[in-house]
């Protein structure tokens, strides 16, 4: 575990080359080497103008593709991923560079948490979902088939340089996917993100914009506050599970190909939403305004084939390894900016308002 974030956060639009080869010459010790460990599609979209920064930051380009893929975030994949580096030259004053989306992410991080104990890594997410929250905060890890993210360690990266333009090649369902977190953090961070969100036009939505700087800029240093705030996942950092417990079990029931992590976000959010409703916790208002916007940025509302049954539901969701004796804590919203957590909620409850919202 490394001690608290120091990250350097830099966002904007078309600052890809500058930055970061600003970030890599500001490194102190300076590395022996810097190996960039790459998702294929990202290669396509960054991969001359990350060459160049490399370059003008007097390193030359080592670069490894990342597996592809959640199903590939294995421990063989960060195995194999660990010994390509080291015949690359790894050493214990390298640095690595993880490029891509959320997958390249974790397991480059968590490759990078465990090799020589532990080397210096910085980030260029290019995926929305990666931008809003994957890349902040410290988290890296890798699946077993048991269960999602279940080997891992806390690693900060020392920079992460996110550059909106990196997202024009970004296929549409990935991108709503990212407005999933997107709207989450807006619930989270308050009426300011809100406000932003619902104000961009449709077309500024899709493009590498000003306005999509602005607001993966107040996600990424939101998430990073509460982090600071909260490096090792106590309390505080429960609340970047909203939507989130009656989201995993809608995803692992439908399967990733039905339903991706980000619609089953979204879907997640409308079954918080109608649960505060119903508790008398947040106004039907607010609740229409968050269902409006999801599906102004292409969420989805409805569950893709048939819901599971209860007893199933149940079991899905007692599953989730935030569950603790069979109970769940769950993240209510109240009004932008204001969340409650409901700790030792019994898992037939909420299977029953997932239910209500959805079946
Ligand atoms: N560490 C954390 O705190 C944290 C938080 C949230 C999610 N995650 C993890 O993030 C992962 C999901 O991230 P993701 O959605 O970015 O998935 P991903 O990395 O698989 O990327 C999604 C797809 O987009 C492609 N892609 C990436 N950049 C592209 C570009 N610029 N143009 C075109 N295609 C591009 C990828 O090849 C992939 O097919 C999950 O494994 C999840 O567990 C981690
Ligand atoms: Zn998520």
């Amino acid at each position: 575990m490394t001690s608290p974030p120091k990250t350097k956060l830099d966002f904007g639009r078309a600052i890809l080359r500058e930055s970061l080869s600003k970030r890599l010459r500001a490194l102190r010790p300076r590395p022996s080497k810097v190996l960039v460990v790459m998702d294929r599609r990202a290669q396509e979209a960054v991969g001359k103008r990350l060459e160049v920064a490399i370059t003008q930051a007097g390193f030359s380009l080592e670069m490894v593709l990342a597996p592809h893929g959640e199903s590939r975030k294995t421990m063989a994949s960060a195995e194999a991923l660990a010994a390509r580096l080291v015949r690359r030259g790894a050493d214990r004053s390298s640095f690595l560079l993880a490029v891509g989306g959320g997958v390249t992410s974790d397991m480059a991080g968590f490759v990078a948490s465990m090799l020589f104990r532990g080397i210096r890594w910085g980030v260029v997410p290019t995926t929305l979902l990666s931008m809003a929250d994957a890349s902040i905060g410290g988290k890296t890890a890798v699946n077993l088939p048991e269960g999602k993210n279940l080997i891992g360690a806390f690693h900060f990266p020392e920079f992460v340089v996110t550059d909106v333009r990196t997202l024009t090649t970004l296929p549409q369902r990935e991108w709503s996917c990212g407005m999933g977190e997107v709207v989450k953090s807006a619930m989270l961070s308050g009426p300011v993100l809100l406000n932003q969100l619902e104000s961009i036009p449709r077309a500024k939505l899709r493009r590498s914009s000003n306005a999509m700087v602005d607001v993966v800029r107040s996600c990424g240093r939101y998430k990073s506050r509460i982090v600071a705030a909260d490096p090792h996942e106590g309390a505080k950092r429960k609340l970047l599970n909203l939507g989130h417990t009656y989201g995993h079990a809608l995803e692992t029931s439908a399967g990733p190909k039905k339903l991706a992590h980000g619609e089953a976000v979204a879907l997640g959010l409308r079954c918080a939403l109608h649960d505060s409703v119903e508790r008398g916790l947040c106004s039907e208002d607010y609740a229409e305004r968050i269902n409006r916007l999801m599906s102004r940025v292409g969420l989805p509302d409805r569950y893709p084939g048939k819901l599971p049954s209860d007893a199933e539901l149940r079991k899905l969701l007692r599953r989730d390894k935030k569950a603790a004796y069979g109970t769940l804590d769950l993240i209510l919203p109240i009004r932008a900016g204001h969340n409650a957590v409901i700790p030792g909620v019994d898992a037939r409850d909420v299977a029953a308002v997932i239910r209500r919202e959805l079946g």
